[in-house]
């Protein structure tokens, strides 16, 4: 099924000059890039996008580590981008993450790991809808 997805480059990837590398991973890959564009969050958009975590005792450091420099957020599409895109990113945790992954490969910790994806359908139908008007998605 094909699927949009959302995507994040976090501050530490791209403080690290990693955009080029992900996105070449993500081209690879076959998924394509639908839409993309580099901003800095502020604490209002850092604490919406992770409102689910709120109650999780990492949750005002996460949404620190967040507006700690430029991100850059994108759509990805494709059949079954969601699963796709998550594979490519490997497990939350670098330490537990499968060689050869965005965070096995590239990231420094649990909590700066580099890239984000959305993890089921409605959660990346808000995600997409939280950065992008239908009309900047091709
Ligand atoms: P992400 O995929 O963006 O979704 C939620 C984020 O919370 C996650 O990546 C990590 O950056 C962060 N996170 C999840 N679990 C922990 C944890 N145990 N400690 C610190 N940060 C975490």
């Amino acid at each position: 099924m094909k699927e949009l997805t959302l995507g994040i480059i976090k501050p530490d990837g791209v403080r690290r000059n990693l955009i080029g590398n992900i996105f070449s991973r993500v081209e690879k890959a076959e998924l394509k890039i639908a839409a993309a564009r580099m901003l800095k969050l502020d604490r209002a958009k850092a604490e919406g996008f992770y409102a689910v975590h709120k109650a999780r005792p990492f949750f005002g450091s996460l949404v620190e580590s967040m507006m700690a420099g430029n991100i850059v957020v994108f759509v990805l599409s494709g059949d079954n981008a969601i699963t796709r895109w998550r594979e490519l990113m490997g497990a939350t945790d670098p330490s537990k993450a499968e060689k050869g992954t965005i965070r096995a490969d590239l990231a420094e910790n649990i909590e700066r790991n580099t890239v984000h994806g959305s993890d089921a359908l409605d959660t990346a139908k808000r995600e997409v809808a939280y950065f992008f008007k239908e009309d900047e998605i091709f």
